[in-house]
């Protein structure tokens, strides 16, 4: 196995500490490299081969992509391209059987959602964020190398991932990190945005199930049927920090900040995930409310790792993001 990473401001090379010793240290491989460096990406592939390529890499917080929405064109689309440009020249001479481009994408492609209702694979795209879009334009041109070139590709749209390791720029672990530090909780808008929420072990099972058992130029909707509004899955968040730590629920709940809210801010993302469970037969192993529990016991226990993301670049985006509001 090969991890090609740029280490950007959301990589850490503390998270991938337990890789090597997973693996028996016989087959993994680091590669450092941006993948929007053609002659980098063609050189990894050139040294190891792959079979496979899953491309997770992506600049992915919407936030960040409003204030800054360059890095989200240059890495997603044009990273994507390098990606798919290097495999189609490695494989040029494989058959479709034995090598395999998967593209994770998200369920925000898709655009926003009324009360009811939800996205199927035949959701047009729509997407409403530089971010959404960047996604978008790389799934398309993933799709269009499966039509034009014949490259075997398999591509997943997935809904809001959480657990362990999970960068402190999103919800959830923004809030459990706020909420032990005291600070501010901040909801944007009205807090009734809703979002479907998956463990990240479970959206990993689904991709390596659409990988070994999904059909080549087919596209898998990925969600935990578990819809929450923010403010809902916040409050559930403030119960289980109190119950995990003996801490006051009340005096927490006097954290919540109401600020102004995301721009564009999508209202409801929910997903139909019916072809993934009838035609490949994945079902999810985490319910959200035992997910949760365990994600705030991963980071009351990794404080340490907490404290070292902590204090690096994030703080100087909290500034910028949050000073606005
Ligand atoms: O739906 C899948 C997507 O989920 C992924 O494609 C994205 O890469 C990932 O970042 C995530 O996007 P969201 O914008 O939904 O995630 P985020 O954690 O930023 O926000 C979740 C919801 O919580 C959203 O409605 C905005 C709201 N929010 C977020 C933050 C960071 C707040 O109310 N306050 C906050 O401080």
């Amino acid at each position: 196995m090969v991890n090609l990473d740029a280490l950007t401001y959301a990589g850490n090379a503390e998270n991938l500490a337990d890789v090597d010793a997973d693996l028996g240290g016989k087959s993994y491989f680091f590669e450092r490299a941006d993948i929007r460096d053609r002659e980098a990406v063609a050189a990894v592939f050139a040294r190891h081969s792959p079979d496979a390529v899953v491309n997770f890499a992506a600049e992915s917080h919407v936030d960040r992509s409003i204030l800054g929405p360059a890095d989200f064109v240059t890495t997603n689309v044009m990273g994507t391209f390098s990606l798919l440009e290097a495999a189609r020249e490695a494989w040029k001479d494989r058959p479709s059987g034995e090598v395999l481009f998967h593209q994770v994408s998200t369920d925000e492609v898709y655009g926003s959602l009324g009360e009811t209702g939800s996205f199927t694979e035949e959701t047009a795209y729509d997407p409403r964020s530089p971010y959404s879009a960047s996604k978008a334009g790389s799934d398309h041109l993933v799709m269009a190398y499966h039509h034009s070139y014949g490259l075997p590709v398999t591509l997943s749209n997935c809904s809001n991932n959480y657990g362990p390791w999970q960068f402190p720029e999103k919800l959830i672990p923004l809030m459990i990190l706020n909420m032990l530090e005291g600070k501010a909780l901040p909801v944007y808008g009205d807090g009734k945005n809703i979002r479907d929420w998956l463990h990240v072990e479970d959206h990993c099972s689904a991709i390596w199930t659409i990988m070994s058992q999904g059909e080549a130029g087919r596209r898998y909707n990925i969600g935990g049927d578990r819809e929450m509004e923010n403010i809902g899955l916040i409050s559930s968040l403030i119960e289980i920090v109190a119950e995990e730590t003996g801490r006051d629920a009340g005096a927490m709940r006097a954290l919540i900040t109401y600020v102004r809210d995301r721009p564009g801010h999508d209202r409801r993302y929910a997903m139909d995930c019916s072809r993934l469970k009838t035609e490949l037969g994945w079902r999810r192993e985490h319910s959200l409310d035992e997910g949760l529990r365990a994600t705030v016991r991963w980071y009351l226990a990794n404080a340490d790792w907490c404290e070292h993301v902590r204090s690096g670049e994030y703080r100087h985006w909290l500034e910028k993001n949050y000073g606005r509001r």
